[in-house]
């Protein structure tokens, strides 16, 4: 089976990303959001990173100026913005990017799994959520995988492709294929915590928030460490800073409840005692440091 026709619900930091960076694959792709202000927000994010992408390419002297401007339109033009569900009807392939929570997300793919053409692969970018019980809820499981992402999307070039147990073969191998057409590298994962990524990178998020809040060593010496000695472009405080507090509490506590017995999830102190004082990261100027724009202290 091979995708064409994509549809993407939800147009904010990561969906604007993947209806453009779908584009640019060659796809066809509608892109919905309820909030029709987020969606037009979104495309104009889209068409300043083309434009940008292309005065990149004709200063590079890999096209002429013409010839960018004519990508620039042949990708914008197989973009459709929409804010009605019922154009993804014959989509091949749908994949989902609203607000992280799981009742929202399930209610969405029951109205999914209804309205999409049967052939039609149904996929989450879900953080946090277990697949298979967004899968159950679309109705057709067998047809349904994760694709999880990464931010900045144009940018990043791994996309994780999650298969559960009930995942048709023909299906993964659809939705890996889709990630190569769009650019990406594509890692195969199992319907478990955090799938790779993730699963690896919280709970080093976590030992590092730790020794810093048993005053082991400094939060510059940590991240200096992590730096120099294991190559890493940021050190796990900053890294932690980035990603925001609120976002690493929300996917710790949501496997915490999950996963009791598990001993690499757990929220440290220091985290959730932050996040209560609204100290988020970067975004807010404070987290484990005090930032102003890009410069920390
Ligand atoms: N932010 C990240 O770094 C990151 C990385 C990987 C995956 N994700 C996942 O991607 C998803 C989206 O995250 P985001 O950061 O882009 O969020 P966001 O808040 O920037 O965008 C969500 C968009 O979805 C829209 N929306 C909400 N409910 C909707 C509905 N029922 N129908 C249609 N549109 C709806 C909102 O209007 C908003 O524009 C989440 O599941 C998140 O876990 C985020």
């Amino acid at each position: 089976m091979k995708i064409e026709k994509v549809g993407v619900v939800g147009c904010g930091l990561m969906g604007h990303g993947i209806v453009q960076i779908a584009a640019q694959g060659g796809h066809e792709v509608i892109a919905l959001d309820l909030d029709s202000g987020a969606l037009d927000k979104g495309i104009a994010r889209i068409e300043k990173s083309l434009a940008k992408l292309a005065s990149k390419a004709v200063e590079k002297g890999r096209q002429s100026e013409e010839e960018a401007q004519a990508w620039v339109r042949d990708v914008r033009a197989r973009i459709t913005p929409s804010t009605d569900i019922e154009s993804l009807r014959d989509r091949d392939l749908v994949v989902e990017a609203i607000v992280e929570n799981l009742e929202i997300k399930k209610k969405l793919f029951a109205e999914l799994g209804e309205k999409v053409q049967a052939e039609g692969i149904l996929a989450s970018n879900t953080s946090s959520f277990p697949i298979g019980e967004m899968a159950e809820a679309s109705g057709r499981p067998s047809r349904f995988v994760g694709l999880h992402f990464f931010n900045p999307v144009q940018l990043m070039r791994l996309v994780e492709v999650v298969r559960t147990e009930a995942t048709d073969e023909d299906v993964f191998a659809a939705a890996r294929a889709f990630g190569e057409a769009c650019g990406k590298t594509p890692v195969a994962c199992k319907d478990t915590p955090g799938f790779i990524v993730n699963r690896l990178l919280v709970p080093y998020m976590v030992e590092a928030i730790e020794m810093l809040d048993r005053g082991d060593a400094s939060k510059e010496d940590i991240d200096t460490a992590m730096q120099l000695g294991c190559g890493y472009p940021m050190g796990p405080l900053t890294l932690t800073d980035y990603v925001g507090l609120d976002t690493t509490l929300f996917i710790l506590e949501g496997w915490t409840e999950r996963y009791p017995d598990e001993p690499a999830f757990r929220v440290p102190a220091s985290l959730r005692q932050k996040v209560n004082e609204g100290k988020l990261g970067r975004k807010t100027g404070e987290g484990y440091y005090s930032w102003q724009g890009d410069k920390k202290s």
